[in-house]
C-alpha cells in the first residue's frame, strides 16, 4: 500500500534518487511529483520526468540522446579498461552507430529462437528449485533468481558453463561503476574486473573458430565475415566485447530483481497469491503486473541534443533528463487505482522495457523466465518472509530496484 503524501517529500534542493527514503520506497515521491511537478528540476540540475506519455517521449525521441551521457561518464571514470571497453557500448550510442550495433545482435533475440528456449528454462528452473523445495527455505535472490538469470544470459551469448562464475564475479565488481557515482576504490576494482572480463571474452571469441551456433558470439563473427567479404567495415573486437558485456548487464540483474520484486509483491498481497495458486493461467497477467507495480529498472538517463519544451518547462540542450519509468507505471492517468497490485488487470502496457528504438531486446526472454519462475514459485505452500518488513533493503542504485536478499520459508516438498 503506497502512502499518498500531501506534504512534499522532496527536499528544497530537488529530488535526489540516492537519498535513503527514496531508495527504500520511491512510490510516494513519484505520486507527489505526478500530482505537483511532473517535469521536475532535481538535485544536480537534472530533470526528472514522471508522466507516462512524457516518459515514453524521453525514452523514444532522438532529441534525448545517449552519446553525450558517455562524455560525462568517461570524465567521471577516468582512463582505464572501463573507458576503453565501454566506448563502444550501444547504451552510450545514438544513431547511426546505435542502429548498426543493435541490428547486429537483433537476430539472436528472434521470437522463434526465444520460444525454443522454453524446455531449457523449465529444466533449469526445476533443477534449481528441487533441492530448495526439499529444504523448505531459500534466500531467493542468490539461491534461485540470480543463477537462473545468469544461466540464460550466458546461454544466449555462447559463454560455456565453466565461465559462469567469472562472469558473475566480474559483473559484481563492474556494476557500481555503471550505475552510481562510484568512489575511487570502486573504479579501481571495476577497471581490474573489466580488464579480466575483456581478456576472457577476447580469448573466447578468438577460439570460436568455425564452431558456430545461434549464440551472440557466433552471430557477430558471422556478420564480421560477411562484412569483410563485401568489403564493408567489419564489427571490431572492442565492439564485440563491449556488446557482450552490455548484454550481461542488461539481462542479468534485471531478471533477478524482477523475479524477486514480483514474489515480494505476491507475498505481501496474499489474496493475489491465492488467486494465482488457484488459477495458474493468470501467470502472464502476474508477470505484467509485477513489471508495472515494482519494475526492476526504475529509470533511464538521457541528455538533450536541442532545447525542448516539456510540461510547460524549458529544458536546454546538454541538460540531463531522467525518465522515471517506475513513476510512469503508477501514473493514474494511464492505470486505474495504480497502487493496487492486481494480477487480473488487462491491457497493461508497462513502461518497464522502455520504448521506441531502444525497446528492450530481451523482453521476450525475460517474460519467459519470469513466467516459468513464478509458475513454480507459487507452488510453495505456507510461504512466509523470514525477514521483518522493516529489515527489507535494496542495493543502493540510481536505476535499479534490487532487493539485497529475500529469505523465505515454506512447507518442504519433494521428499
Ligand atoms: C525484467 C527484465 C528486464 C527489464 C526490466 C529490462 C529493461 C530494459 C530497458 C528499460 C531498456 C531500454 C534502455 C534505454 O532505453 O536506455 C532495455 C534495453 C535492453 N535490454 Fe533489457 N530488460 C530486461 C531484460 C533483458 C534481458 C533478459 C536481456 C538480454 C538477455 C536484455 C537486453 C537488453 C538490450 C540488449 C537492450 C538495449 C537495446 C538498445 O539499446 O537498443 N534485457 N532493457
Amino acid at each position: 500500500m503506497t502512502i499518498q503524501l500531501t506534504e512534499s517529500p522532496i527536499p528544497r534542493t530537488g529530488l535526489d534518487p540516492l537519498e535513503p527514503g527514496f531508495q527504500l520506497d520511491p512510490y510516494p515521491y513519484y505520486h507527489w511529483l505526478l500530482r505537483n511537478d511532473p517535469v521536475h528540476l532535481g538535485a544536480e540540475d537534472t530533470w526528472y520526468v514522471t508522466r507516462y506519455a512524457d516518459v515514453r517521449l524521453v525514452m523514444s525521441d532522438h532529441k534525448f540522446g545517449c552519446a553525450s551521457v558517455r562524455d560525462w561518464w568517461e570524465e567521471m571514470i577516468g582512463p582505464g579498461a572501463l573507458k576503453q571497453i565501454m566506448r563502444d557500448t550501444m547504451f552510450f550510442e545514438d544513431d547511426p552507430k546505435h542502429a548498426r550495433l543493435r541490428g547486429l545482435i537483433t537476430p539472436v533475440f528472434a521470437p522463434k529462437r526465444m520460444k525454443a528456449l522454453q524446455p531449457k528454462i523449465d529444466e533449469v528452473v526445476d533443477e534449481l528449485l528441487a533441492p530448495l523445495f526439499r529444504r523448505g527455505e531459500m534466500e531467493m535472490v542468490n539461491e534461485f533468481a540470480a543463477p537462473l538469470a545468469l544461466t540464460f544470459v550466458c546461454e544466449l551469448l555462447g559463454i560455456p558453463r565453466e565461465g559462469y562464475e567469472g562472469v558473475r564475479t566480474w559483473s559484481l565488481d563492474i556494476g557500481p561503476t555503471l550505475d552510481l557515482i562510484p568512489n575511487d576504490e570502486e573504479i579501481r576494482k571495476g577497471n581490474i574486473a573489466m580488464g579480466a572480463f575483456a581478456d576472457y571474452l577476447q580469448g573466447l571469441i578468438e577460439s570460436r573458430g568455425s564452431h558456430r551456433g545461434p549464440d551472440l558470439i557466433s552471430v557477430m563473427l558471422d556478420a564480421r565475415e560477411e562484412s569483410l567479404a563485401k568489403g564493408e567495415p567489419p564489427v571490431t573486437m572492442n565492439e564485440m566485447v563491449s556488446t557482450i558485456i552490455s548484454v550481461v548487464f542488461a539481462g542479468h540483474d534485471t531478471v533477478t530483481n524482477q523475479i524477486t520484486n514480483t514474489m515480494l509483491a505476491l507475498i505481501r498481497n496474499p489474496d493475489q497469491l491465492d488467486l494465482l495458486k488457484r488459477d495458474p493461467s493468470l501467470v502472464s497477467g502476474c508477470v505484467e503486473e509485477g513489471l508495472r507495480y515494482d519494475s526492476a529498472v526504475q529509470s533511464n538517463s538521457r541528455r538533450l541534443m536541442v532545447d525542448v519544451e516539456l510540461g510547460g518547462k524549458l529544458l536546454r540542450k546538454g541538460d540531463f533528463v531522467v525518465a522515471l519509468m517506475g513513476a510512469a507505471n503508477r501514473d493514474p492517468a494511464k492505470f486505474d487505482d495504480p497502487d493496487r497490485f492486481d494480477i487480473t488487470r488487462t491491457g497493461t502496457q508497462v513502461m518497464s522495457f522502455g520504448a521506441g528504438m531502444r525497446f528492450c531486446l530481451g523482453a521476450i526472454l525475460a517474460r519467459l523466465e519470469l513466467r516459468t519462475a513464478l509458475d513454480r514459485l507459487v507452488r510453495m505452500e505456507n510461504v512466509r518472509l523470514e525477514i521483518a518488513d522493516s529489515d527489507i533493503s535494496y542495493q543502493r542504485s540510481s536505476m535499479f530496484r534490487s532487493l539485497v536478499e529475500l529469505p523465505v520459508s515454506f512447507t518442504p516438498t519433494g521428499g
